[in-house]
């Protein structure tokens, strides 16, 4: 099977997760979209959705899903969204489409995150994958100096040759080279750093339940405690 016939078999697997009547949040990224379009099978049994990004709701959209703003909602019970890096414990990391602090706010406001990601996400220690952290465009220089303590290298994120902005107006720093054994210590440590928005480490909140594309079918992994 390929990647996306991986990520598809997922999103196909997360529709189950679907609460009928409710608002479901959605992720941003390939996999998500995968899971967007299954959505829009099913659009008339679900209230509306809250979107982790301009992309995701636009392609919401063109599905005829309502989009609600999240101070319009009250209760998310599942949040579906992909990952770069998942471990068997149920941290991640997030933000390779520079979408990590809406996500991360949707997910702290939903009751449970299920994670869609094929099998090449999971790892057993985090840091192989480039970890985002959004910044203050005012403060990315200074960020990364700091940032460069901890042993990896932080990037500016370009697009085009220009600095990549996400869809709250701020900057990217990848930090490269990084073995992150303790994602929930290294996420509050970065998330503690002046200027920084949201480190793309989510680990004091991880994963619900993570739905695991492999080529023997859908392996589903419960970290409910
Ligand atoms: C978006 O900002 C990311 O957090 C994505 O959820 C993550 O990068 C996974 O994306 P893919 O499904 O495209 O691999």
């Amino acid at each position: 099977m390929t990647q996306d016939e991986l990520k598809h078999a997922v999103a196909v697997s997360a529709i189950d997760y679907v609460i009928g009547g409710e608002i479901i949040g959605v992720g941003t990224g390939s996999t998500a979209n995968f899971f967007i379009d299954e959505l829009g099978k099913i659009k008339h049994l679900i209230k509306g959705a809250v979107a982790s990004s301009e992309a995701t709701a636009a392609r919401l959209k063109s599905h005829g899903i309502e989009v609600l703003d999240l101070n319009q909602v009250t209760s998310i019970p599942v949040y579906v969204d992909g990952a770069d890096e998942i471990t068997p414990q149920g941290a991640m990391i997030k933000g390779g489409g520079g979408a990590l602090t809406r996500e991360k706010i949707i997910a702290s406001a939903a009751k449970r995150f299920i994670c869609i990601a094929d099998e090449s996400k999971l790892v057993n220690t985090l840091g192989a994958y480039p970890l985002p952290v959004e910044v203050i465009p005012m403060a990315h220089a200074v960020v990364a100096r700091k940032l460069a303590t901890f042993g990896g290298q932080p990037k500016l994120r370009l697009k085009d040759g220009q600095p990549f902005v996400t869809d709250n107006g701020n900057f990217i720093l990848d930090i490269s080279g990084m073995k992150i054994v303790n994602p929930a210590e290294i996420e509050q440590t970065i998330n503690n750093i002046t200027g920084v928005v949201t480190v793309g480490l989510f680990a004091q909140q991880g994963a619900s339940v993570c739905l695991l594309g492999t080529a023997k079918g859908t392996r589903m992994l419960d970290f409910t405690p």
